[in-house]
This record gives structure tokens, C-alpha cells and sequence, in this order.
């Protein structure tokens, strides 16, 4: 239950790592009470260990595998079951696997979907009637730059699922404007965490000047004010504000040409890779 004199509940999914687990920490340095969410049970008792000792938050523990039909289902009965009422929904679990599309399975493919595009629509489904009820929520969809890219080759689903989360979030933002309830979609570009090894992209951002990498807490930071600020969309770092207006707006035809040139380079690298490719199945379930 809510501590006394907190300021609400947020909910955070991918809690267990990266940009989840620090916008966890951002929330309850301002005062928020915390459902954390994930697979990785033991790295959510540690973080929730943190969040109490040091800022006093309420924290539950909501485990779930988001990839599954049935995730958010399971994460919202631990919620229920605590009696808690939402104020925050931080859709933020992800993963990013690259291979080939026709060498991934169906099955995988239909996890990511679950996972990226699916269960946090559901999430939102089910918390709404609450948060209208009360006249009040703040929901933020983290999303990517991913979604100005003219397709992103040997990551199949990632950057179509990104791109429907976005257009969700843009949708229900106009829907329910006035109703105290507001949708945010924000748009990192690469951002130092776990999710650089699991999607290949290490090596490369490795190389890279540091203005092209954002720290994780400024992400996060910048996230919890567009979710709770209730803005429409906002991109991380001046740099992808940058690359993707670029994205966004050079036509088509180069766009394409820019990114026949990625997937060269993608080709190359997978080529070279020692893992056995495409090594999907085994990273994350
Ligand atoms: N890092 C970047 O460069 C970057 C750029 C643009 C957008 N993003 C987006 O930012 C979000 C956070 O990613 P991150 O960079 O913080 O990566 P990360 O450190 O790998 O964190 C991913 C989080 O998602 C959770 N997750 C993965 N699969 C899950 C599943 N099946 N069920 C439930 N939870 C699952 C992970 O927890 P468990 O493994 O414990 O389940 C982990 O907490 C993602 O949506 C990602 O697409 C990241």
C-alpha cells in the first residue's frame, strides 16, 4: 500500500536493468511508491532493497514475462492483489536480437511483437478505467529513434513495433486530452546499457565520440519529466534530435540509399560474428 505523504504509484516494466531500473530510481527520489517489473526476480529485490533504504519508497514486486499473451495479466493480479491504484504506467521492457527474419522463428517473432507492441498496449488497456475513474495517470511509452529510421535491417520486429507503440501513444494522447490522463512516447537513440550487447550494437557505439551514446540517468530523467509533464513525444540528446530530424525529413530515396549501406555493414558484422548466427533462442528466453 501507499507510504504515507508519497506522491503515487508508478508501475515500471524492464525495471530489472538499463533505462527501466534508473527510471525506477528517478520516481522515487520524487516521491513515488513503485510496482517494479520483469524477469530477473533477484535483480528486482535488489533494486527494491535500494528504492526503501534510500528514498523510503513502497515497492512490489510484479515478475512477469511480458514476451508471453498472458504477462500482463499475471503482472496486474500481483498489483490487484496488492490493492493498488496506478498513477504511472512506465512501459519500458524491450529487447533487440539481431538476425536475419526468415532465419528467426515464428514463434520468435510473435515474442517480440508480445513483447514490444502487445503487452504494453494491453497494459495500458487494463489500467486505464482506473486512471479515468480517478480523473488523473501518466503514461509514457519508450519507444525509439528507431521509429524515423527507414527500416532497420536483421532486427525484424523492432523497429515496426516501436513505430506502433508510437503511433498508439499519439492516438490516445488526442483521444483523451482533458481527461487527466495523458499518453507520452519518448525516443532514445543508443543509450549506455545491457541492451547494446543483446542487440550487436556494442562494437560499434564502443567507437563512437560519447555525445553519441546517452548516459542512462539522462534518459531516464528526461523520460519521467515528459511522462509526468504529460508531453506527446520527446527524443533523447541533442545529437538524435539532430540525426533523426535529419531522418525524418531527407527523402526517401537517400534515406533507403543510407541504410543499404547499414545493412552492409550489419552483413558484415554478423558474418563475422563467432556466435553461432543467429543466436536468438538462446539470449533472452
Ligand atoms: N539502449 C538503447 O540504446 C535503446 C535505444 C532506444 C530504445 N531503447 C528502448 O529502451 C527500453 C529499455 O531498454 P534498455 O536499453 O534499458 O535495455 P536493457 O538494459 O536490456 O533492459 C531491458 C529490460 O526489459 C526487460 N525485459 C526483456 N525481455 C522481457 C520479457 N520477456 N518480459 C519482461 N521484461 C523483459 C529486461 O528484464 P529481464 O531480462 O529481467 O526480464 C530489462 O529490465 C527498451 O524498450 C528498448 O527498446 C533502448
Amino acid at each position: 500500500m501507499r507510504n504515507r505523504g508519497r506522491t503515487g504509484t508508478a508501475l515500471v516494466t524492464g525495471a530489472s536493468s538499463g533505462i527501466g531500473r534508473e527510471i525506477a530510481r528517478v520516481l522515487a527520489e520524487r516521491g513515488y511508491d513503485l510496482v517494479i517489473s520483469a524477469r530477473r526476480v533477484e535483480r528486482l529485490e535488489q533494486l527494491a532493497g535500494e528504492l526503501r533504504d534510500r528514498w523510503g519508497a513502497g515497492v512490489t514486486l510484479a515478475p512477469a514475462d511480458l514476451s508471453a499473451p498472458e504477462g500482463p495479466d499475471v503482472l496486474m493480479a500481483e498489483v490487484g492483489g496488492h490493492g493498488l491504484a496506478l498513477d504511472v504506467l512506465v512501459n519500458c521492457a524491450g529487447t533487440g536480437n539481431p538476425a536475419p527474419f526468415h532465419l528467426t522463428s515464428w514463434e520468435e517473432h510473435q515474442r517480440t511483437i508480445q513483447l514490444m507492441a502487445l503487452s504494453p498496449a494491453r497494459l495500458i488497456h487494463l489500467l486505464m478505467p482506473g486512471m479515468l475513474e480517478r480523473g488523473y495517470g501518466r503514461v509514457v511509452c519508450v519507444c525509439s529513434g528507431a521509429v524515423w529510421v527507414p527500416g532497420l535491417p536483421f532486427h525484424g520486429f523492432y523497429a515496426p513495433t516501436k513505430g506502433f507503440l508510437y503511433k498508439l501513444t499519439q492516438t490516445l494522447a488526442v483521444e483523451y486530452a482533458g481527461s487527466g490522463v495523458t499518453f507520452s512516447a519518448t525516443l532514445p537513440g543508443f543509450t549506455e546499457s545491457e541492451m547494446l550487447d543483446l542487440s550487436g550494437a556494442r562494437h560499434m557505439t564502443d567507437k563512437m565520440p560519447s555525445y553519441m551514446v546517452a548516459p542512462t540517468r539522462q534518459v531516464a530523467v528526461e523520460t519521467v519529466d515528459a511522462c509526468l509533464s504529460g508531453r506527446v513525444s520527446h527524443t533523447h540528446t541533442w545529437f538524435n534530435r539532430l540525426v533523426f530530424g535529419v531522418m525524418k525529413h531527407a527523402p526517401s530515396r537517400y534515406a533507403h540509399l543510407m541504410m543499404l549501406r547499414e545493412r552492409d555493414r550489419l552483413q558484415a558484422d554478423l558474418d563475422a560474428s563467432s556466435a553461432p548466427a543467429p543466436a536468438v533462442e538462446s539470449v533472452r528466453i
